[in-house]
């Protein structure tokens, strides 16, 4: 899809903005997809203040992982108050391991399970977790359906079109699932064979959406722009859209999915200095979460937000490599400055997908 400004007239829709998933009412039809390494606590929060946002979910986070409460497993699901709504996305490939997690996540007040059948990775794939259960639907019910009997949560799915294209299984996955009381699917356009790579098939997610009666199908899978969003739901029919690389490349993309679909007005490019903000924002919230760690994690970002508000390519090498709070301050200071140095781009490719053939990855 497209990775231009939205233009699109600016029409107000009769459609009821709210989305209802669950029991959950959430306040816009916009998601937020999970990208692990990305989608933490300090993006999401720093996201949702901008606005639009329906719903956000964790990175996945592996169910034995969360049982034993490893640490890295607990930054994953760390959340706060202002984090709402939120899913915790569990994966696994064995039934009893996603029924533990499930019951440490209704344990410690989480609101809402997400259970990963989209993720293409190898690692994940071999032990019967990610995609590698759309192979077999009958056992994927099973396993979603312990969950569904073991907690008194909300559960979803997330998952491709099918393993290839020759085991197109999510029509059938979908209707089987809402047999048992899935809450929603969210289905990204691709095949797992296909990884990342060529286009989205939206009359694959079509399909989904026909082969369900009543529950919320969530459209997913190279949305980049508010254009974009539209036309998902206009071919698919789908109920909401997750967005995921897209929100990365321009988190304002709620706000203006909201003024475009819901209010009627015209999109709004943010400024540079909400830009600057936004960054500001986003470290102040990590360091909340890791104090000085974050000097360290926040680096990931430099090349991003070099891209995106065209931060001067020494400053950008300083964000890459700065050890204090003090320090990231000044170089804020100094990008507010210089701003207008450098021009901005879309950091379209800076979110790294696997590379190479798919069975390798
Ligand atoms: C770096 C990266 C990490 C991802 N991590 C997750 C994940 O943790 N759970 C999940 O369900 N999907 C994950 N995905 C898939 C995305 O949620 C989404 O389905 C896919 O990127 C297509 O949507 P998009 O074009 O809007 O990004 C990841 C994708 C990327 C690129």
């Amino acid at each position: 899809m497209s990775n231009s400004l939205p233009n699109i007239p600016a029409t107000q829709s009769t459609e009821d903005p709210t989305i209802t998933l669950g029991g959950r009412t959430l306040q816009s039809r916009y998601f937020l997809a999970p990208l692990a390494g990305y989608t933490h606590l300090a993006f999401r929060t720093a996201m949702r203040e901008l606005g639009g946002l329906g719903l956000a979910t964790t990175d996945l986070v592996l169910a034995t992982h969360l049982i034993s409460e490893s640490k890295k497993s607990m930054d994953l699901v760390a959340t706060t108050p202002a984090d709402r709504p939120l899913t915790v996305q569990i994966y696994s490939g064995v039934n009893e391991h996603l029924v533990r997690a499930a019951h440490w996540l209704a344990d410690h007040g989480y609101e809402a399970i997400d259970i990963n059948m989209g993720c293409p990775m190898a690692k994940i794939n071999s032990q019967g977790g990610g995609a590698r259960m759309m192979c077999d639907t009958s056992g994927a019910c099973e396993i979603v359906s312990a969950v569904i009997e073991a907690v008194d949560l909300p559960v979803s799915v997330k998952m491709r079109l099918g393993w290839d294209r020759d085991n197109l299984t999510a029509p059938q996955l979908a209707k089987a699932f809402e047999e048992i009381g899935v809450t929603a699917v969210t289905v990204h356009g691709r095949t797992r064979a296909q990884g990342f790579h060529g286009d989205v098939d939206l009359e694959g997610i079509a399909a989904v959406k026909e082969a369900v009666t009543s529950i919320p199908v969530v459209g997913n899978g190279d949305v980049r722009s508010v254009e974009d969003a539209v036309r998902m739901r206009e071919v698919t029919g789908c109920d909401a859209v997750a967005i995921g690389r897209g929100a990365m490349m321009d988190p304002w993309i709620f706000r203006n999915l909201q003024r475009v679909v819901v209010e009627g007005k015209e999109p709004i490019e943010p400024t540079a200095d909400e830009k600057i903000q936004f960054l500001v924002r986003h470290f102040t919230l990590m360091t909340e979460q890791h104090d000085d760690y974050s000097c360290v994690l926040f680096r990931k970002f430099a090349g991003w937000y070099g891209a995106k508000l065209g931060i001067p390519e020494d400053l950008e090498d300083r964000l890459r490599r700065f050890e204090s709070l003090a320090e990231f301050e000044e170089i804020v200071d100094q990008i507010r400055e210089r701003h207008g140095e450098r021009e901005s781009w879309i950091p379209t490719n800076m979110i790294r997908v696997p590379n190479g053939p798919v069975e390798r990855w």
